[in-house]
């Protein structure tokens, strides 16, 4: 299936300020047009971060651009040692997934310094500076959670009962943690029936998801609905459910962020009840971007992913064709 992309540029003497401050484009490469880039990715934590990776080498590849890549196995202390060692090497451009949102505006300031730009993608930092990096391409994990929230209350729409809920947060600190768990509550919290009763981090992992589940399986016999912040997660809860000797997507209803094929093929299955996309194909245009950039071109300050939903029904359909 294709991917819809849209561009969403922000107010157009803003995005034209953000892209043409900073580095003078190449941080010292070859200057025969050849293109390095540093790139230091979260880690191995999901089904997504697999299919990003693979995005992002495959396109590099097409794209003729010497990827050097790093698995920060989901440290930021990783990734900052990765970047200024990117930053040695003299690379044309760095781009990076941020682990967390915090913490970021030292070393970022060291590759502005080395005139090196910087792409932010997949997650963002909270710098306020934004001349630090020249764009950021990726997800709104806000607008994924205002969708999880939104199914949630059109299923509940004719149920007066209380509605309780758990929740398995991403990695403490990043963004689409932060975020989903933000656009999520700010649907739900229109009506008092829905109580988010349990609320922990499972790291974006299903090994993790599984023992939070079972820890939050213990102490709340009523649980009516798990709200996950990725499949991995979801899919990990889905045993601890089924070793509770419950039904998933009928005892415990699940919704869920991602849309990998383990995530669609339980959704398939009617284990999840409706999952919000969220895709890591996130390789050909942060390609793109590099060349503008490492050539001084303008870009937009933001690239939002353009992305969807899906019901059991959408998932029957849809599963054979799925990338990742
Ligand atoms: O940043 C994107 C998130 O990171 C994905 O939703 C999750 O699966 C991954 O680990």
């Amino acid at each position: 299936m294709l991917k819809r992309i849209s561009v969403l540029v922000l107010a157009g003497l803003t995005a034209m300020t953000v892209a043409s401050c900073g580095s003078g484009g190449s941080g010292g490469g070859s200057g025969d047009g050849a293109i390095t880039m540093g790139f230091s990715q979260v880690g191995a934590e999901s089904g997504w971060r697999t299919a990003n990776t693979k995005s992002v080498q495959d396109s590099a590849k097409n794209a003729g651009i010497t990827l050097k890549f790093s698995d920060a196995q989901q440290k930021q202390e990783n990734q900052i040692k990765a970047i200024r060692s990117f930053i040695q090497q003299k690379v044309d451009v760095i781009a990076f997934s941020p682990v967390v949102e915090s913490g970021w505006d030292t070393v970022l300031k060291e590759a502005k310094d080395a005139k090196i730009p910087v792409i932010l993608t997949d997650r963002a930092v909270d710098s306020k500076d934004t001349t630090l990096y020249k764009t950021f391409l990726g997800s709104d994990f806000v607008e994924e959670g205002r969708k999880a929230g939104k199914w949630l209350v059109e299923e509940f729409t004719s149920s007066t009962d209380p509605v309780n809920i758990v929740e398995l947060q991403g990695t403490t600190g990043s963004a689409p943690a932060n975020d989903r768990k933000a656009g999520f509550a700010e649907i739900i919290g229109a009506d008092p029936k829905f109580k988010i009763i349990a609320s922990q981090t499972g790291d974006f992992t299903r090994a993790k998801g599984k023992e939070v589940m079972e820890a939050f399986l213990k102490s709340n016999p009523d649980i009516d609905v798990l709200y996950a912040h990725n499949d991995d997660m979801g899919l990990g809860a889905i045993e601890a459910i089924e070793g509770a000797g419950k039904v998933p997507g009928k005892d415990i209803k699940i919704i869920t962020v991602d849309a990998v094929k383990d995530g669609m093929q339980a959704l398939a299955d009617g284990k999840i009840n409706y999952i919000v996309e969220c895709s890591p194909l996130l390789g050909p245009q942060l390609m793109d971007l590099a060349k503008k950039v490492v050539k001084n071109e303008q870009v937009p300050a933001r690239v939002v992913t353009e992305e969807s939903t899906f019901t059991q029904e959408q998932a029957k359909q849809v599963l054979s064709t799925r990338q990742y």
